[in-house]
């Protein structure tokens, strides 16, 4: 609730978009909190913040934890902050418990998870996996600004983002805590679940060029309206991502040229957001959308492009790390309930080099990327409580100098 002050907008969300004062706001306090919790604090090339928890051997690859604190526009306070919060409670907890661990353990606040800002995400998570380019860095803003410029504005350069890269052998596992984001969870009365994946994500842009027209002088027969090519085109885009139960097809952004009451729209622009739980299937929608845009626009003399954004494969969580949350779970005596995840999630940029695993919290109403987004503190002690043990787990508990609590039975 602290860390969501920052960010606040009158209607009632929270836009923390990346490379924005606000997110730096809200690093700095997080950054403290760091602090307090007794972490080695600092800041890679591409602005991750990262806290370290040493470890009993100190060369072993880190177990790394965390989420991200950017938003979407007028998002809400659960999205990416309780990862990040769960996995601070988590190194705190130990702290106070003088629990040793084998591995080092690491928090990160990834930076840009949700790519709201330049239509491009996760660049934090890109950055540590080592395959951000100098080229991504060129999406732009709406106000024309590129990553590359504000990452220079936030006091970073652009130049040295290979930096951030991690080696392979240099992590054992990520692990992130996340609001589930959907209804899964809440119809099966659970108040936690493991996830086993993730959807692939295509975002395309489709610019629309007919002509700019007289609104009372342009007979019906004579106009090449590209707003109702776009409108076409929308509805044929619902109707085929329909189609397949694991299909989601979203048109979250459109913009109409010019934009005059009087005016026939000569130029329209809008973005897609497609995704499926396996690639072909994703490719086969993808490639049907593209062919009926081409017949949309050609029985409409209406010029079409289509940019790609981004592309993400779908990603599998680690067998070897969903069964360590599959203990916890137990340990904890919870249903062991596994789902997917329709949202896009850093681990995803991880999945090829390092095992991942998430643990998913109860959505209430399944509402996300709103305002209204809400977790119930008990949910979300349950869902920082697995995330502990399975830390646990994977660094090794070793042993516990002087504990102030009872060190067996470790509870947040
Ligand atoms: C991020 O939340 C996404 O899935 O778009
Ligand atoms: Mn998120
Ligand atoms: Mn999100």
């Amino acid at each position: 609730m602290v860390v969501s002050r920052i960010g606040r907008t009158s209607e009632g969300g929270m836009t923390r978009l990346s490379f924005t004062q606000e997110e730096k706001a809200a690093l700095e306090l997080l950054r403290t909190y760091m602090e307090e919790a007794g972490l080695t604090v600092r800041s890679d090339a591409v602005g991750n913040l990262i806290g370290r928890r040493e470890g009993l051997n100190t060369l072993a690859p880190v177990v790394l934890i965390g989420s991200h604190i950017d938003s979407v526009y007028n998002g809400g306070n659960f999205d990416g902050p309780l990862g990040v919060l769960s996995a601070l409670e988590v190194l705190q907890t130990m702290e106070e418990q003088t629990i040793r661990t084998e591995n080092p353990i690491e928090v990160v606040v990834l930076r840009d998870e949700e790519g709201a800002r330049f239509s491009f995400g996760m660049v934090g998570s890109r950055a540590m996996a080592g395959t951000l380019t100098q080229e991504d860095l060129e999406h732009k803003d709406d106000g024309g600004l590129s990553i590359a410029q504000a990452m220079g504005q936030a006091g970073l350069d652009p130049a040295a983002i290979s930096k951030a890269r991690r080696p392979k052998e240099s992590i054992k596992a990520y692990v992130e805590v996340h609001i589930e984001q959907g209804k899964v969870l809440e119809k099966k009365n659970l108040p936690v679940g493991i996830v086993s994946g993730m959807f692939g994500i295509v975002w395309l842009k489709f610019s629309l060029e007919g002509e700019a027209g007289h609104a009372g002088a342009t007979p019906m027969n004579m106009r090449k309206d590209a707003l109702v090519a776009a409108a076409r085109i929308i509805q044929m885009i619902e109707r085929e991502a329909s189609r397949t139960e694991t299909t989601v097809g979203t048109v979250g952004q459109v913009q109409v040229f010019p934009g005059g009451i009087n005016i026939i729209p000569g130029r329209v622009e809008f973005t897609l957001d497609l995704r499926a739980t396996e690639a072909v299937v994703l490719q086969r929608v993808e490639e049907a959308i593209r062919c009926q845009t081409e017949l949309i626009c050609k029985e409409r003399a209406i010029q079409c492009q289509l940019e790609i954004l981004q592309r993400i494969r779908p990603a599998a969580c680690s067998e070897h790390v969903q069964a360590v949350i599959r203990k916890a779970f137990r340990k904890r005596g919870l249903t062991e309930f596994t789902l997917v995840s329709g949202a896009g999630h850093d681990g995803m940029q991880f999945a090829h080099l390092w095992p991942i695993g998430m643990v998913f919290v109860r959505s209430e109403d399944g509402i996300s990327h709103n305002p209204a987004e809400w977790s119930s503190p008990k949910d979300c002690a349950e869902g920082a409580n697995v995330l502990y043990e399975t830390v646990l787990d994977l660094a090794g508990f070793r042993r516990s100098a002087q504990p102030r609590r009872q060190p067996e039975q470790p509870s947040i």
